[in-house]
């Protein structure tokens, strides 16, 4: 069935109608009401929320919070002084917020329910930058899709997603929320992500708005430091930073978030070129602008206005349409019109942009929900499959050597005797990963529960050894005993859900707590060692990986991490995930990137170190090169890459470059390969990255099955800035790789004239 998908990014005569009748005969304040948006609830107490959070965690029970509604909010909403909400996840709540508008308001506008569905509702997927490695938007498009399904069924209209930043930094916690450092990667997963969430026939009767964030360069915060300053190029911005964005609104999505970041010294929320220069003017797009949370307000501390009045000026002549929960609209937009500071015409297209999205959305016609559809859509079967298969394909296989008893570490044998050690592996909240909002523990499945599928109880043993972060290694020596009385040891390691995501930058990106020394304890048995290592990052671990016999990337893997985990250890699921971001050596070589420039002084090789080759741009102590590189991930099969053909290898700036290359499957098990082809322009108007991602197919092939995979690339692809600040495409030579990562493999040439 060709699915529905709904698009927020044009204009249309009777919508437009609507929109002139209701803006005619709005007030001043009801106008700025629509360009508020807060939560309904009254002052939010941190420490209750957390402690009972922590409860909830204890206890593995649902986490209930009920707020109280703000005193102030019924009469607001009645006089129409609130356009929309935030993160109000529960339909009863909706539903009498929403009676208040519908049914006691003097133009009865619906109120925009906004959320944070980062990666799946309740049914709670991998990570973004897990799902990421899957290299699969078909698949991210389902999971998206069923993310809306559960968000709508609970009353959310608009997604606060994708998070669309490129990140080359995994000091910052945020990089768990994207598809990782590559922009071609990024918008193929920007406009699955879109599509899915905007699909329009959702069980609910309901549509979904998407909101990619975060407009822009957010990734690039210097040292890694969340909501820290960036300074790039606007080479930079259009080549890297922006072309996810385009792609989201290619896609359909009608609205975006602002960054809390500055751009060349400019905050977002406050930046008039990229809000209204390259939005606007360049792109067309009439989509509308939110800002993020309080970042109006925040324009104060930058140091870019006087006070919030002065934040409320700039922003909305910057081009901002919605402030999310500082109130400098509310409280100051009707005295800068008085005072001709601010022109009215600006603020009644802002508000056009919300009324527009409200009768998109059909808000109007069905305003309220079905209560009951959430318990039963929520955790659908079909759901939680869906969440294992993409769990199963976002994890990467990092290493798998031999050990004294066999060829391969894994897959596991059944009649193998297992030690199960670390704090990941009787875990459930954790595998959640940050952003969970709708945070049940319950429905996750912990690594024992997946092991129980494939051992028998007598041929496991677990232990903890030491928890995640807490200074105790008091368990160690428990663990070394067990790993004693066993054939193979399976540590399932790694950080803790709260040391990613927002406001969640790290300096040490080694494990955390006692476990290295768990490791090296555990080490020094024997014993052939399996890590399963969970994260929100890409960590630093050379010596872990240098420990184990075979390391499995799981990451935060949701709700069905522990079974998908179990199902690749023993060889059910052949893993295919590759990585989207670079594994540093170590954290001083951050950035480390794939699409980086060759600068003047080179190095011959990658690994290269200082006194190997003097006075070129490398380490006196490190080499350059990640320890896993971008694109890389192993499989329990090998595949060979052979045959390359470019099939016109002089092309003009019209044509269409076709590389094809044959992949066959070498080993003995059926597997799929990510087959990825990168390009480099050798010589440019301006400096170009060694290579960049053009192309990739995910491909199934049975053993001894050997595939042509075909490439087209249409040459206007091969652009970027040029000197002028417009997109060029340059005549010249340019270098062609098809293979398993970003390193290379079958290599080629073609000219552009
Ligand atoms: C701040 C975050 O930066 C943004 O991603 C999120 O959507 C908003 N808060 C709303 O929760």
């Amino acid at each position: 069935m060709e699915e529905k998908i709904g698009t927020y990014h044009h204009l249309d005569p009777a919508t437009e109608a609507h929109v002139e009748a209701l803006l005619t005969q709005m007030t001043l304040p009801e106008k700025i009401g629509q360009l508020y948006q807060t939560t309904p609830f009254g002052p939010f107490d941190l420490d209750d929320y957390l402690a009972k959070m922590k409860q909830a965690e204890e206890t593995g029970t649902p986490f209930e919070y009920d707020p109280q509604l703000r005193e102030d909010m019924p009469d607001l909403i009645r006089t129409g002084r609130v356009g929309s909400f935030l993160n109000v996840m529960s339909p009863r709540w909706i539903n009498t917020l929403q009676r208040l508008t519908v049914e006691e308001s003097r133009l009865h506008i619906p109120l925009l329910i906004g959320g944070d569905v980062i990666h799946g509702f309740r049914t709670v997927f991998p990570i973004p930058l897990a799902e990421s490695c899957t290299w699969n938007p078909t698949l991210l498009e389902q999971a998206s899709r069923v993310a809306a399904e559960e968000a709508s069924a609970s009353g959310i209209d608009w997604i606060f997603a994708p998070m669309v930043d490129v990140a080359r930094d995994p000091r910052w916690g945020r990089i768990a929320e994207g598809a990782g450092e590559d922009p071609f990667l990024g918008m193929a997963m920007a406009r699955a992500r879109v599509r899915g969430f905007q699909a329009t026939n959702l069980t609910s009767g309901r549509r979904i708005a998407a909101c990619p964030k975060h407009y822009v360069g957010y990734g690039a915060a210097e040292a890694g430091r969340d909501y820290n300053t960036t300074d790039f190029s606007e080479r930079t911005l259009r080549d890297v930073y922006l072309p996810p964005f385009k792609a989201a609104f290619d896609a359909g999505a009608g609205t975006v978030m602002s960054a809390f970041n500055e751009i060349s010294g400019l905050p977002a929320t406050a930046n008039p070129f990229i809000l209204r220069t390259i939005l606007r003017d360049e792109w067309n797009w009439p989509g509308l602008v939110l800002s993020d949370y309080e970042s109006v307000r925040e324009l104060i501390p930058h140091g870019l206005a006087t006070d919030l009045k002065d934040a409320a000026r700039q922003s909305l002549l910057a081009g901002l349409d919605v402030e999310m929960v500082s109130e400098g609209y509310t409280r100051h937009l009707a005295d800068l019109i008085s005072a001709g500071e601010v022109p009215l015409a600006l603020v009644d297209d802002a508000v056009r942009r919300v009324l527009r999205l409200k009768i998109q959305l059909g808000l109007f016609e069905h305003p309220y929900l079905d209560e009951t559809l959430p318990e039963r859509l929520h955790l659908r079967e079909d759901f939680r499959a869906l969440a294992l298969e993409v769990a199963q394909e976002s994890m990467v296989l990092l290493k798998n050597e031999s050990h004294a008893l066999s060829p391969t570490t894994l897959p596991l044998s059944p009649q193998t005797r297992v030690a199960v050690i670390g704090p990941l592996a009787d875990n459930r909240a954790d595998l959640l990963g940050c952003w969970a909002l709708v945070n049940h523990p319950e429905d996750v499945e912990t690594v024992l529960e997946g092991l129980g599928h494939y051992l028998k109880a007598d041929a496991l043993t677990y232990t903890l050894g030491c928890p995640i972060k807490d200074d105790d290694a008091s368990g160690i020596p428990a663990a070394v005993a067990a790993a004693q009385a066993a054939d193979v040891v399976l540590l399932v390691l790694g950080e803790s859900a709260d040391m990613s995501g927002e406001g969640h930058s790290r300096v040490h990106l080694g494990l955390p707590g006692r476990q290295q020394e768990l490791v090296d304890a555990v080490a020094a048995t024997g014993k052939p060692l399996v890590c399963v290592l969970m994260s929100g990052r890409p960590l630093v671990i050379p010596k872990l990986a240098g420990q184990v016999n075979a390391l499995l990337a799981a990451w935060h893997g949701g709700i069905r991490a522990g079974r998908a985990i179990a199902d690749i250890l023993f060889g059910a699921v052949n893993p295919s995930g590759k990585l989207t971001a670079s594994w540093p050596r170590a954290e001083g070589q951050i950035p480390v990137y794939y699409a980086h420039k060759n600068t003047g002084r080179p190095s011959a090789e990658a690994g290269t170190k200082q006194f190997a080759e003097a006075f070129k741009s490398v380490y006196m102590d490190t080499p350059n090169s990640p320890l896993f590189p971008f694109g890389y991930g192993l499989s329990y099969t090998t595949f060979e890459y052979g045959g390359l053909q470019i099939e016109n290898p002089t092309l003009g700036l019209e044509d269409t470059l076709i590389v094809s290359a044959t992949v066959s499957n070498s080993g003995d098990r059926a597997g799929a390969e990510v087959v990825q082809l990168y390009v480099r322009d050798l010589v440019g108007s301006v400096t170009r990255p060694v290579k960049e991602l053009k192309g990739f197919q995910k491909i199934s092939l049975q053993p001894g099955e050997a595939q042509v995979v075909r490439f087209e690339v249409p040459v206007r692809e091969l652009g970027f800035t040029g000197r002028n600040m417009g997109y060029t495409v340059e005549p010249g030579t340019f270098k062609v790789w098809v293979g398993p990562d970003s390193t290379g493999e079958l290599e080629g040439e073609f000219t552009v004239s």
